[in-house]
């Protein structure tokens, strides 16, 4: 099946985890897909893993936490391929502690990446998305913890959360250009960010994942394995396509019965 052929989509934070496998998995249904990550290895290597497949791709190393930044990227989409069709608001990033023990550069960081940044990218997209008769998808990846809660993710749940009032407000906003806006929220994709804490890997300075103990628990409640990024990405795909036409305003639950 190849659903977008010629479409353009802009996956933001698509150098690893779940948004590379979106990049990959748009690459080869035809769409022109344009990589972005603050980290520039993992953004040139997942672009040129999908060009070598014979995907048309290329990859905007820019941390799009700054305004100036998402707008070079959707300039970027615009100069190597003529517009934006699907913009799907992925990068995302965790500093987990409990209230009392979270600092302020824990909650800026995350509010900052999980949040701000989606606003950032839809803002300077609307300058070539918001027209009439546009059409197009605005895609959140958001998470079961803006959902549910969880402890030691105030930061983290807040802006996940946050993502649904903006999902719902530019889904009312932009239903005059023909643009579809919803937002996937998931539970546990096998990427760095839900690894074991106590062997996962540093992120700037600290480390990510989460503390096995409360790992297990979650798995229990998923039928016992994480959710691959392919599994992942998949329901995205759904949402940016066509038959997705009715679907717009939604936040639909990925987390595999993690919440019910
Ligand atoms: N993995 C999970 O279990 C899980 C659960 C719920 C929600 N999510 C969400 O899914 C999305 C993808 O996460 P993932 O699990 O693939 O993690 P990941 O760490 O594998 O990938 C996230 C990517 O975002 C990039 N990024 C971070 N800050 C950025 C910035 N300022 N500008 C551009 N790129 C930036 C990172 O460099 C990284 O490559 C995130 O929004 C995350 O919150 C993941």
């Amino acid at each position: 099946m190849r659903r977008f052929v010629e479409k353009v989509v802009v996956i933001t934070g698509s150098g690893r985890g779940i948004g590379r496998a979106m990049a990959s998995m748009f690459a080869r249904e035809g769409a022109r897909v344009v990589v972005n990550d603050v980290d520039a290895g993992p953004a040139e290597e997942t672009a040129r893993a999908i060009a070598e497949e014979g995907g048309a791709v290329v990859a905007c190393v820019a941390d799009v936490t700054q305004p100036a930044e998402a707008e070079r990227l959707m300039d970027e989409a615009v100069r190597a391929f003529g517009g934006i069709d699907v913009l799907v608001n992925n990068a995302g990033i965790t500093r987990d502690a409990l209230i009392h023990k979270m600092t302020d550069a824990q909650w800026d960081l995350v509010v900052d990446v999980n949040l701000r940044a989606a606003f950032n990218c839809t803002r300077a997209a609307a300058r070539t998305m918001a027209v009439p008769n546009h059409g197009g998808r605005v895609i959140y990846v958001s998470s079961v913890s803006g959902l549910m809660g969880n402890p030691g993710q105030i930061n983290y749940a807040a802006a996940k959360a946050g993502l649904v009032g903006m999902t719902k407000t530019v889904a009312k906003e932009w239903m005059r250009y023909g643009i579809n806006v919803n937002c996937v929220a998931y539970g546990l994709v096998e990427t760095r960010l839900s690894g074991e804490k106590e062997t996962a890997e540093e992120v700037a300075g600290e480390k990510v994942g989460i503390p096995k103990k409360i790992r297990d628990q979650f798995l229990a409640n998923m039928g016992g394995a994480l959710m691959t990024p392919e599994q992942g990405a998949a329901p995205v795909l759904f949402l940016a396509s066509d038959e997705a036409y009715g679907v717009t305003g939604n936040v639909l639950n990925v987390s595999h019965g993690l919440y019910i």
